[in-house]
């Protein structure tokens, strides 16, 4: 997507010593961000907080990551936010979680216009309590003729469980005759899976020093870059984003070949 320099020179004013947006080059910006957002709990607990006082304030690092990802132009900004295996959580913990996901996406749906910011979701939504399901559908028909940066929010996300999903749907069309088994490619996998039509993330981020995928976007990380920081999401700010991407355009990616793609 076009950048509006002037925009991005003021967001990115008084840049601490270390990074500045001469280091990123502007031309070479990835299309797909994708964040693993961890460490909210390590955050709140340091300071003697409750747990949930760490996802209030990953909320802030989010809308940061959302505007910093549209004054750079990405084309889509996605984010890990709740696990097939958050659940397990106690229930509490569940409990406050979906609420501010439906309370913040009401309080962002400006920002979301403002910024011609599209929404989308990965995972079962359906299956969420009836608050943040409604609220999310809202979401979803509020921005769905937005034309900007798209923002993907995993929710109720696992990756084995998405890919399960795809083969179920292809399974029933072979079984209904109205797919061949070998048409079946990559496309048309990736075409049944919740990213259908995005870009693959080129870029991972994952806060707080984890080097673990957690059964996120195992189809569609094939070929992504990985950048891991110790700084926990709530930490996390617009230069650490421009660290990132940074070091991203500091990689050889060669996609398996010897030569740059
Ligand atoms: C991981 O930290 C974070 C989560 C499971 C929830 C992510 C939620 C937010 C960032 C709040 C805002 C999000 C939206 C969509 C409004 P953790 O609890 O696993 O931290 P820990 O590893 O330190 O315990």
């Amino acid at each position: 997507m076009d950048i509006d320099e002037k925009k991005l020179g003021e967001y990115y004013a008084n840049p601490p010593e270390d990074i500045s947006l001469a280091d990123v080059d502007l031309e070479r910006i990835p299309h797909h961000v994708s964040i693993i957002m961890d460490g909210n709990g390590r955050w709140a607990q340091a300071r003697g907080l409750d747990r949930s006082e760490g996802h209030v304030a990953g909320v802030d690092s989010l809308r940061e990551a959302v505007t910093t990802s549209v004054r750079l132009g990405l084309d889509v900004l996605s984010v890990y936010a709740f696990s097939t295996e958050n659940w397990r959580r106690p229930q509490h913990e569940v409990d406050l979680l979906m609420h501010l996901f439906a309370t913040t996406l009401l309080n962002e749906l400006p920002l979301f216009h403002q910024e011609n910011v599209q929404l989308r979701f990965f995972g079962d939504i359906d299956a969420l309590p009836k608050e943040t399901a409604d609220v999310f559908r809202e979401g979803l028909a509020q921005t769905a003729d937005h034309t900007g940066m798209t923002f993907a929010l995993a929710v109720n996300y696992g990756s084995r469980a998405e890919i399960a999903r795809a083969a179920r749907e292809l399974a029933s069309e072979v079984a209904a005759g109205t797919l061949r088994p070998e048409d079946i490619d990559e496309s048309v996998i990736s075409s049944r899976l919740y990213t259908a039509g995005l870009p693959d993330p080129e870029l991972l981020i994952r806060t707080s020093g984890e080097m673990r995928l957690s059964n996120y976007l195992l189809w569609q990380l094939a070929y992504t870059e990985f950048y891991v920081t110790p700084t926990l999401w709530p930490d996390f700010s617009r230069w650490d984003f421009l660290r990132a991407v940074k070091a991203f355009q500091g990689r050889h990616r060669r996609f398996g070949g010897v030569t740059e793609r």
